[in-house]
């Protein structure tokens, strides 16, 4: 089934259209305590409506922490407990309110709860709305390990409204265009330039639609040929191996960061590696390189780190063997797969990956 996307200012009126259109017994929405303070008041007056259409059903509210470090298995079983101790049933909806950490858990859950109920997901910030909730991966963490534990489960519609974005602090906003680059890198240079170009320090909802609009189709395009990755969605994870490691290491470190600032670091590894494998060109790659270091600064790295950030490589999903598996650009628009390197190699892509950064 084909996962729809709209884009919509009328949040209440889409959420109306497909609460109507998606056959169900009772209604759950979850929300993170972010999104229960900033998001709930916008579709206050769907629930209302809601609840005045169903008075023996009204809507349940269930609500989760609001950090990545609560994508845990702790907050899932909260949330299959609530909908099991308010009656949910197999025919129930859930509708998901949030980030990515809400669409991951809240999708995971969906997909689990007596072996799957259907749910929607409402994605309230950039980076929700250009990768998290399209596609249908969720899950949840297992540790510092990063969705180590999920399913496939598309949700049945995804909802965008820039509305939500207008509350977004701009790292949040950088957070989701890192994302966006990488679309940007998997489609053409034309849509490439205009991200690079697009004055992202005095972004408003109206010139950065298209550009959101277009990354997503990007996304779909990709999810629609390989739905369960097993080989043109791994396009999807470029930037995400060096990117993963060095969001688990700052965890450790004590010092997290957004996910889309590691995902831009970990970009312009993975290109240094492409540039290096299969001849990503160096004017690009230095274009990328400068945009991250301007708009994110740089990780600060040295040496000493390299075999802690090996180390959490290792762990990735995607690896098969001895060696770690990425995925690389031969030029934009142009992804190579299935591409591996050895602690050497990795080691010197860092060292490219400093001096690009300045470090
Ligand atoms: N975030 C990568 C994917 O959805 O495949």
């Amino acid at each position: 089934m084909e996962q729809q996307v709209l884009f919509t200012n009328d949040i209440c009126e889409a959420l109306k259209e497909f609460t109507t259109k998606i056959l169900h017994d009772r209604l759950f929405i979850l929300f993170d305590t972010e999104t229960l303070h900033y998001c709930l008041p916008v579709i206050t007056s769907f629930m209302n409506e809601y609840d005045l259409a169903h008075p023996m059903q009204k809507i349940e509210t269930i609500y989760i922490e609001h950090s990545d470090q609560a994508k845990t298995i702790e907050s899932l079983t909260e949330v299959w407990q609530a909908l099991s101790d308010r009656h949910a049933t197999r025919h129930s909806l859930l509708i998901n309110v949030g980030g990515g950490m809400v669409t991951d858990l809240g999708g995971f859950a969906a997909a689990t709860f007596k072996r799957g109920i259907r749910f929607i997901n409402v994605a309230t910030t950039l980076l929700g709305a250009v990768d998290a909730a399209v596609g249908g991966k969720t899950g949840v963490n297992l540790g510092s390990l990063k969705n180590e534990v999920g399913a496939f489960a598309p949700a049945d519609a995804v909802l965008i409204s820039t509305k939500f974005f207008e509350t977004l602090d701009h790292v949040n906003l950088l957070s989701g265009y890192a994302e966006m680059l990488k679309h940007g890198l998997l489609s053409d240079k034309q849509h490439l330039n205009d991200l690079l170009n697009y004055d992202i320090e005095h972004w408003d909802t109206e010139t950065l639609l298209p550009l959101l609009e277009t990354s997503v189709k990007v996304k779909q395009q990709v999810v629609r040929q390989d739905p369960y990755e097993k080989g043109l969605r791994k396009a999807l994870n470029l930037g995400h191996t060096f990117g993963h490691a060095f969001e688990t290491w700052c965890m450790r470190q004590g010092h997290p960061v957004l996910h889309g600032y590691a995902i831009a670091w970990g970009l312009v590894c993975e290109l240094v590696m492409s540039h290096q494998q299969v001849g990503f060109p160096s004017q690009t790659l230095y274009d990328i390189a400068n945009f991250v270091k301007e708009n994110y600064g740089p990780l600060r790295i040295t040496c000493d780190d390299y075999p802690a950030l090996y180390e959490l490589m290792t762990h990735d999903k995607k690896n098969e063997g001895e060696e770690i598996n990425f995925t690389l650009m031969r030029n934009v628009g142009d992804p190579a797969l299935n591409y591996t390197a050895n602690k050497e190699q990795i080691g010197a892509t860092l060292d490219i990956y400093r001096d690009l950064m300045g470090i």
